[in-house]
């Protein structure tokens, strides 16, 4: 992340984490009102979508590449607590809970500021990574033409060499082809 906006990127991931911790301590209250175990059953959904982002934190990109992978990976998540928070909020209104439909949707509000804010930073991440694909690429080529050059160079040394060698070889006689 060596841009100022990646910088602001990994501010925003971390103001969120903190955030989260909030997001924790509300289902908390609402669980301990309810008098229920918030503890049980596992999300496969999200752990799929935690999986996926760490995948792309394997994969070999770079720089604005990355930024705009992980983007897309953290919105994903965000989505995806927007659609459960959302629908959460929606039961508890219905169940008369205002209390806990508040806090719901307080959380709810959290992750939609999260997921514009992700919106605003992929619009320019997205365009450098676009921008960068491109001279990354020319890289590779003037990479390979350079390899391409050390190799055809090297042929040609390998010729010479042979050269010499059935010089050296029409030269020195048969006695000579026993020593090459
Ligand atoms: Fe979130």
């Amino acid at each position: 992340m060596a841009k100022a906006s990646a910088e602001d990127l990994r501010k925003g991931f971390e103001e969120h984490l903190e955030q989260t911790k909030g997001h924790v301590q509300r289902l908390e209250k609402i669980f301990a009102a309810l008098d229920e175990n918030p503890k049980g059953k596992k999300c496969v959904g999200m752990e799929g979508l935690v999986k996926e982002g760490s995948e792309i934190m394997e994969e070999d990109f770079e720089d604005q590449v990355l930024d705009a992978a992980l983007i897309a990976a953290a919105q994903r998540v965000e989505h995806y607590e927007i659609a459960a928070y959302g629908t959460v909020r929606e039961f508890a209104k219905i169940l008369g809970e205002a209390k806990h439909a508040s806090l719901l949707e307080e959380t709810l509000d959290e992750e939609r500021e999260t997921d514009e804010k992700l919106t605003d930073h992929a619009k320019e991440i997205n365009a450098e990574a676009n921008a960068e694909a491109p001279r990354r690429r020319a890289r590779r080529i003037q990479i390979g033409s350079e390899e391409t050059k050390a190799c055809r160079i090297a042929t040609a040394l390998k010729q010479e060499f042979l050269t010499s060698e059935s010089c050296a070889f029409t030269q020195g006689g048969n006695d000579l082809c026993t020593t090459i």
